[in-house]
């Protein structure tokens, strides 16, 4: 039997998590996230996001032991993300993480976070294994700073089709989401404005071209927007204020408008993967964004034409968090994938 620890701090989240080996099962998930933190600037701030981190962690992680009923002792291996991310953060995560193994001589995992992403289809309801998940599986990794596509064909073993060539699909949600005026994170304001107008598709914004099949690039899209909203006189170009043309209805027809992008782009992704790997047994949709119901139903629309299951972890399990680097450093424990304590932070 092993007991892992996972910890995660790449970005905004404190995390911690404790997953059993032998139940093969997720015994406690903590999280405290920074969103208050950050929301009066309109995204993450980094100095702030490392701060934070570094005043949390112990208490984040006390406490994933504390509802796992387990002690550091009990602990077999420490798995932590140390590359993609924030560096300020993940290096807080890092050195937490040596620290422990090296006083109570413990394994010690590095974890890539977007792998730690594309393994968290593992994680069903309660935090058991899902059973029921089939390789080669097409994974669809969005959050707000990653967009990726992959072909899953065994632990450790993944193909990256393609991926964003600048802003991530949550970041475009949050970037606009910001010029309308609405909150940080801008993706569930988005939704629910999306929503009250029945996620139609009013503005018809650029889809984005990509030279590669399979990759993304949304960076155009809160640019399309804005000049959008100059021409329709709710925007002050000049002064990088909203006028008093945007209105309520406006904001929810350009949140609309928006959602519908991106799950076309999407859509168009998906129906080209599954032409092409007719092996695929599951589409998995993972990763932050994947907490939008329209874009999810679109994804999955298609996955059912193609005669493919569609899943997407539990919503704890889906953003950042410690429990998807718990579950894939214990597979890399057990293949010998330990590091020493020269591991370091990397950003890329
Ligand atoms: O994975 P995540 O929690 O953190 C990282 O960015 O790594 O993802 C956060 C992103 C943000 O961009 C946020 O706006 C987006 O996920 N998001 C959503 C929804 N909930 C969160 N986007 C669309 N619809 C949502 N309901
Ligand atoms: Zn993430």
């Amino acid at each position: 039997m092993a007991l892992i620890l996972g910890i995660e701090t790449s970005c905004d989240e404190t995390a911690a998590a404790v997953y059993d080996d032998n139940k093969r099962r997720i015994l406690s998930n903590v999280l405290a996230t920074q969103i208050d933190m950050h929301s009066m600037f309109g995204g993450v701030v980094p100095e702030i996001a490392s701060r934070s981190h570094l005043e949390k962690i112990g208490g984040i992680v006390s406490q994933a032991l504390k509802e796992a009923t387990v002690s550091l002792d009990d602990i077999d291996g420490i798995g932590v993300t140390n590359q993609t991310g924030l560096m300020g953060s993940l290096l807080v995560g890092v050195c937490f993480a040596k620290g422990i193994a090296w006083v109570k001589q413990k394994k010690l995992i590095g974890i890539n976070h977007l792998e730690g992403h594309v393994f968290s289809a593992f994680l069903g309801p309660q935090g058991g294994f899902n059973d029921e998940l089939q390789f080669p599986y097409v994974c669809l990794s969005v959050s707000g700073g990653h967009t990726s596509l992959y072909v899953v064909h065994d632990f450790g073993n993944y193909e990256l089709l393609g991926q964003t060539l600048d802003d991530a699909a949550g970041e475009a949600l949050d970037k606009t989401a910001a010029i309308l005026g609405l909150g940080y994170p801008g993706g569930p304001q988005l939704e629910k404005r999306a929503k009250e107008v029945d996620n139609a598709d009013f503005f018809h914004y650029p889809r984005g071209k990509v030279k590669k099949d399979f990759d993304f690039s949304f960076s155009g899209l809160k640019t399309a927007v804005l000049y959008d909203l100059v021409k329709k006189g709710a925007f002050d170009l000049a002064k990088g204020i909203i006028k008093e043309g945007l209105t309520s209805e406006l904001q929810s027809k350009v949140a609309s408008s928006l959602q519908v992008c991106i799950a076309d782009i999407f859509v168009d992704r998906l129906q080209r993967v599954l032409t092409l790997y007719h092996l695929v047994k599951h589409v998995v949709f993972v990763g932050g964004v994947s907490a939008n119901k329209y874009i999810t139903a679109r994804l999955q629309q298609v996955s059912a034409e193609k005669g493919v299951f569609f899943w997407s972890p539990p919503l704890q399990f889906c953003g950042d968090n410690g429990a998807m680097i718990a579950f894939i450093a214990s597979y890399k424990m057990a293949q010998g994938q330990v590091a020493d304590f020269t591991l370091d932070a990397v950003r890329r």
